[in-house]
């Protein structure tokens, strides 16, 4: 399994950087909810679940954390720790999130709202 990672282009100047994410354009998907996950605590792994039909694009635009990805084959852990870098997270694959740094700043950009039914919790299940 190869993840598709993002990268997003750099914007920066001597001022400072910045990163400007588009719909359908950084982002190959049409971004309808965006959240983001912070001050993690220590030796905390989230996720556990897969979704059905929700694409989302992750990127640690503060500190780092891993995300474990599994397509019920193959496992991959793609570690997240630059503003610049996102990976491209399909239906169908489970996700753990794990090694937060203190200071991680997980944002995620999706294509839908929240929807719990679209959820797959249940390993065996997935
Ligand atoms: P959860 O799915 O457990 O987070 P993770 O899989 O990243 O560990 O979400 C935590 C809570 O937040 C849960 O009650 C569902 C709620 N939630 C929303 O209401 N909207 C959202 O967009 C997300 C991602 C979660």
């Amino acid at each position: 399994m190869n993840p598709t990672i993002i990268d997003f282009k750099p914007l920066g100047d001597d001022r400072g950087h910045l990163v400007a994410v588009e719909s359908g354009n950084s982002i190959p998907f049409d971004i309808q909810r965006v959240y983001y996950i912070y001050e993690t605590a220590e030796g905390v792994d989230r996720g556990f679940h897969a979704h059905k039909a929700l694409n989302q694009v992750a990127v640690a635009i503060s500190g780092s954390c891993d995300m474990v990805l599994d397509d019920g084959k193959d496992k991959v852990t793609v570690p997240l720790n630059s503003p610049t870098e996102g990976v491209l997270i399909g239906p169908g694959m489970w996700r753990v999130m794990s090694n937060f740094s203190k200071d991680c700043v997980l944002l995620v950009f999706a294509d839908a709202h929240y929807d719990e039914s679209d959820y797959i919790r249940d390993y065996d299940a997935f």
